[in-house]
């Protein structure tokens, strides 16, 4: 069994794009929205602009109070889709009730929709044009990459149809790049866990701690855990620890490669929010 150490790859990209950056005379820059206090958005967010220091970028992060209207958004995300100093920006989600995510995603330009939330970003990436792709699965085909994991013809089982990891994680693992046969599976799917059995590369990412036991994983099986969920602890000093999709330890004996949670995906998921940010300040999917 190899772990699969995202926080060594994301510190290996981001050396390759800090070099980058250094050579370019007009720093990229990245803009944050935040609406209200929640306690992991706060945290995401601060990773978000440390990896911009680290790398050379500039960044904002734009706070707003929980009452915040949707019509003032939505202003301030016109502002920011006006501003040719702003290379991409992201409203950190979730939002509070009364503001629709919806709208306020397809407000925001597509050439700097660094999310890659935006449906002509998610429409070309079907496609196979080029696109900002959604950073959590643009994150684990990196893995995929620098571990050279062999894909093509392999069956892929993905858990979780959410838009932003499920879907896309599905689409680009079906596409030429790595050309796997991919079932998409979610809460309605019957005999879950003979389906999850037959996977050469086990995506999870339904959200619920320890969920996939080591009876539903083939031997020799890759297996890719999204979840990150949060519980009391009394073993840590800050009294939590995190939890992923995965019952890791009695899956990762089973498996060719795995990834930890946390150190796995979740850098990756930063990282690519970097990359987009880089394509966008050379114009690389849109053109300047
Ligand atoms: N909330 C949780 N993950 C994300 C993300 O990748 N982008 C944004 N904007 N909000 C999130």
């Amino acid at each position: 069994m190899e772990l699969i150490d995202g926080k060594a790859v994301a510190a290996a990209l981001k050396q390759r794009m800090a070099e980058r950056v250094a050579a370019m005379e007009r720093k990229p820059y990245l803009v944050a929205i935040l609406v209200g206090h929640d306690g992991a958005s706060e945290t995401y967010v601060g990773h978000k602009e440390r990896a911009c220091r680290e790398i050379g970028f500039r960044s904002t992060v734009l706070r707003f109070e929980e009452d915040i209207t949707e019509e003032a958004l939505l202003g301030e995300i016109e502002r920011l889709n006006a501003d040719p100093e702003v290379d991409g920006f992201i409203v950190q989600m979730p939002l509070p009730k009364h503001i629709s995510e919806q709208k306020v995603i397809e407000a925001i330009d597509p050439r700097k929709d660094v999310d890659g939330f935006h449906p002509v970003n998610v429409g070309r990436m079907i496609l196979g044009l080029p696109a900002y792709v959604s950073a959590t699965p643009e994150g684990i085909c990196e893995l995929l990459r620098y571990y050279k994991i062999p894909t093509a013809g392999r069956h892929c089982v993905v858990v979780g149809r959410s838009n932003i990891v499920g879907r896309p994680m599905a689409n680009l693992l079906s596409d030429k790049e790595f050309n796997c046969t991919v079932t998409l599976c979610h809460s309605r799917t019957e005999n879950l866990r003979e389906v999850c059995a037959g996977a050469d590369i086990l995506v999870a990412a339904l959200g619920k701690a320890e969920f996939v036991t080591a009876d539903m994983v083939k031997p020799g099986a890759v297996v890719i855990d999204v979840g990150i969920t949060r519980v009391p602890s009394d073993k840590t000093k800050n009294g939590w620890k995190l939890l992923g999709d995965v019952k890791f330890d009695e899956v990762a004996p089973k498996c060719s490669y795995i990834t930890p949670v946390p150190g796995g995906v979740g850098p990756m998921t930063i990282v690519s929010l970097m990359k987009n940010t880089l394509l966008a300040a050379e114009g690389a999917i849109y053109g300047k």
